[in-house]
């Protein structure tokens, strides 16, 4: 790993042993972009890369007579000259231009990676990274923007955030502040993007990339379930085992936008930040404004590469403290079995069981706090409901521990019902625009965090709950967008950053309470996966990855999330069958066989569940407690797509490869086939490995495949609807 400055062509070289991103001082000033891919030589000068052609029609700097920012590629495009293309910032100045042109002034390489302030971000030591920071100046706007750039010394991987200063002496206000940009010297691209809604979320789609624009976005306060911040650029004919291509991953919970254009002369630009709709920071004098981080992934060897890629730099360099690589504890969550029509003897007999059944920690979900026995009153009262705790929460968490169980729970710390003593004693807490009616969501409403006090007073009140109990996990819901986005707590012309202000205000509480509590494992949630970002990461290492807990839908809904997040932030749990999203009936075998490859859990009452279900429930704990290192930071390969074929299949991999587990499944059964193969990944090629007391070579499970004949039903299908089996591999 290193950063080169050639100083006579002006030119910068990060580099790894996988990746090379080259860029040059441009002819006006600018930052230009030379390249981006795998490594290169290094050389004094590349600027025959500049394109400096006379076209017509095509616009030039009045100083060099022949370059133009629409022909070239450009790392931080500004609006106003001569690029036509998407602009990744605009200034508002006090005489109303948006005109910039920000040149270099100097320039800062060290190692390690700085913090942002107030922001997640991917964190690496002086050793495991290097960091360049470009400074340029608009002596107009009286202004400077720095370019951060970090390259990873084991990561294919350049993080870059943005951070502009206000030199002047009169306001300004950023219109737009995107973190990143990307400009490509060709299109031949496809744009890939997880999209879906509650109970369907990251579904994989591709999309032809031309001219034009194609975009994904959240205009919802969060980064949502129905486009999850996290793109990938790919060639055509890159899959998840061969080819290029680039990852583009948020480390933000809020609205977004990521968009590729590609111009009318080959040019794609791929660029990602906070929506520029709704967002205006008013930058007054000598203020800063720090943009989140994009992380930029690329790889040359198929999809199953760039994940493994976010998995590891997400598990080493986002994730903190003690659950960093730590094995996720086995739990039982109370939801789907009681939901909140609960008291504190029917969770002890919950508890109970599931202790015999050998899980380690016992989540009491919704419904423990103020009024809360539906989802019309309670939230914002944090204080515990004597009738269902009659001994407070301590209580409770006592009793559990005595069993011999951690215990965790539930909180929703951004909302507010209107039939709450918060919302009666703080009408004016909420957001809500002067004299408009508020929308609802789940009857709630949202508390406008953008405010200091609002984040003082809910903190105060969750210390006391978690500080008098002895808790070892939360689980931090969050459950409707936000609508009429306004604070009074701000002037007219600052309603521009509350979206802005609200995140920072969750990641504000998120940092103290994990700093107070620094031992208790966080798992985000949002109605499931509607708030599933790198940014949640950092402060929340595992998150609720669905409201669908049926194990068929589950099995796209976890392939979907493997390709930007590890599988050791998947949360996933087995339900009672009929599944209540779905009505479906899957054996409790596949129930299990999905979940493992996540978190793992049980969400309904063990207690319902025949003598010979609870055996299998507790041979699958004790699979569990023996793989879970494996499963959940292994080396995941995505095998076979239930998004094309009615199957699916993954591997985990150990990194010595001496172990590996891989899960098959049959989705919908197909009469009168031929069972196949099913060709694994990431073994070791010479080695042999033990499969069902028999010896296989790692190549011969690789490029031969494993017969899948055990899913052979007479003869006549190739499956049954919804069997699966897990395997464990060994080398001898
Ligand atoms: C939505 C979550 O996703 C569920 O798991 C559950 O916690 C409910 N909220 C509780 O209200």
């Amino acid at each position: 790993m290193n950063i080169i400055w050639h100083n006579q062509s002006k030119q910068y070289h990060l580099f790894n042993e996988k990746i090379s991103y080259i860029m040059c001082v441009t002819p006006v000033g600018e930052i230009g972009s030379i390249y981006f891919g795998k490594r290169i030589h290094d050389k004094d000068d590349m600027s025959y890369v500049i394109n400096r052609f006379a076209l017509p029609n095509v616009t030039v700097d009045p100083d060099t007579e022949s370059y133009s920012m629409e022909l070239n590629r450009q790392e931080y495009p500004s609006f106003g000259t001569t690029d036509f293309g998407t602009q990744a910032y605009e200034v508002e100045q006090p005489n109303g231009s948006r005109i910039s042109s920000f040149v270099y002034r100097n320039h800062r390489i060290y190692r390690g990676k700085p913090a942002i302030t107030g922001l997640p971000a991917t964190y690496a030591s002086e050793e495991e990274a290097m960091t360049l920071e470009i400074t340029l100046a608009d002596n107009f706007a009286k202004m400077t923007l720095t370019l951060f750039y970090t390259i990873f010394k084991d990561h294919p991987v350049i993080a870059r955030h943005v951070a502009f200063k206000n030199e002047g002496a009169s306001a300004v206000k950023l219109t737009r502040a995107l973190s990143a940009c990307v400009d490509l010297p060709d299109m031949d691209y496809e744009w890939m993007q997880f999209s879906g809604a509650w109970a369907r979320e990251r579904i994989p789609e591709v999309k032809k990339i031309s001219t034009g624009a194609l975009s994904i976005e959240s205009k919802r306060g969060t980064s949502s379930a129905n486009q999850n911040p996290f793109v990938i650029v790919k060639r055509p004919d890159t899959d998840d085992f061969m080819g290029e291509a680039f990852g583009f991953s948020f480390v933000y919970s809020g609205n977004f936008l990521a968009k590729a254009e590609g111009n009318s002369f080959g040019r794609l630009r791929v660029l990602m930040g906070i929506h520029p709709d709704r967002f205006t920071w008013v930058l007054n004098p000598g203020e800063i404004f720090e943009t989140p981080e994009v992380v930029i992934a690329m790889t040359d060897c198929g999809l199953n590469g760039l994940s493994q890629t976010y998995h590891e730099l997400y598990n080493n360099h986002l994730v903190r403290g003690k659950w960093k690589n730590t094995p996720r504890p086995i739990l039982i969550n109370n939801w789907e079995a009681t939901f909140m029509d609960f008291d504190e003897e029917k969770i002890l007999s919950i508890a109970r069981t599931a202790r015999e059944a050998g899980v380690e920690l016992f989540v009491l979900d919704d419904g423990w706090f103020g009024e809360r026995n539906d989802d019309y009153a309670g939230l914002g009262d944090w204080i515990e409901n004597p009738k269902k705790l009659p001994q407070g929460m301590a209580g409770l968490s006592s009793k559990i521990n005595a069993l011999g169980m951690k215990f965790g729970f539930w909180i929703e710390p951004e909302m507010v019902n209107p039939n709450s003593n918060l919302f009666r004693r703080h009408p004016e807490w909420v957001l809500a625009a002067p004299g408009r009616k508020s929308s609802l969501g789940r009857h709630q409403l949202v508390l406008d965090f953008s405010r200091e006090e609002v984040v003082d007073h809910i903190y105060g009140m969750l210390k006391k709950v978690i500080g008098d109990a002895k808790i070892s996990y939360i689980k931090w819901d969050m459950n409707r967008s936000l609508t009429e986005v306004f604070s009074p707590d701000l002037n007219a012309d600052e309603q521009g950053m509350v979206y802005h202000k609200y995140v920072l205000g969750v990641y504000s509480l998120y940092e103290r309470l994990t700093n107070e509590f620094p031992d208790i494992l966080f798992e985000s949630c949002s109605s499931g996966g509607n708030r599933y970002d790198a940014g949640m990461l950092y402060y929340a290492p595992q998150a609720w990855c669905s409201d669908n807990t049926d194990s068929i839908d589950r099995i796209r809904i976890q392939y979907g999330t493997s390709y930007g997040y590890p599988i050791s932030s998947i949360g996933a749990h087995v339900s009672a069958v009929p599944n209540q999203q779905t009505g479906r009936t899957a054996p409790i075998e596949t129930r299990a066989n999905v979940a493992y490859f996540g978190t793992f859990g049980y969400e309904l009452d063990l207690n319902t569940l025949s003598e010979e279900e609870f055996d299998k429930v507790k041979e699958q704990i004790r699979f569990m407690k023996e793989h879970r290192e494996l499963l959940q930071f292994g080396t995941f390969f995505r095998l076979r797509s239930p998004f094309e074929t009615d199957q699916a299949a993954w591997i985990v991999v150990s990194k010595d490869r001496k172990e590996a587990i891989f899960g098959f499944y049959c989705l919908r059964s197909n009469v009168n086939m031929m069972p196949g193969f099913l060709k694994l990944a990431g073994l070791d090629p010479d080695a042999l490995y033990e499969l069902d007391g028999e010896e296989y070579y790692g190549d011969e499970l690789m490029h031969m495949g494993v017969a899948l004949t055990d899913l052979c039903s007479d003869g006549l299908a190739t499956g049954k609807d919804f069997v699966s089996y897990v395997k464990t591999l060994k080398v001898k």
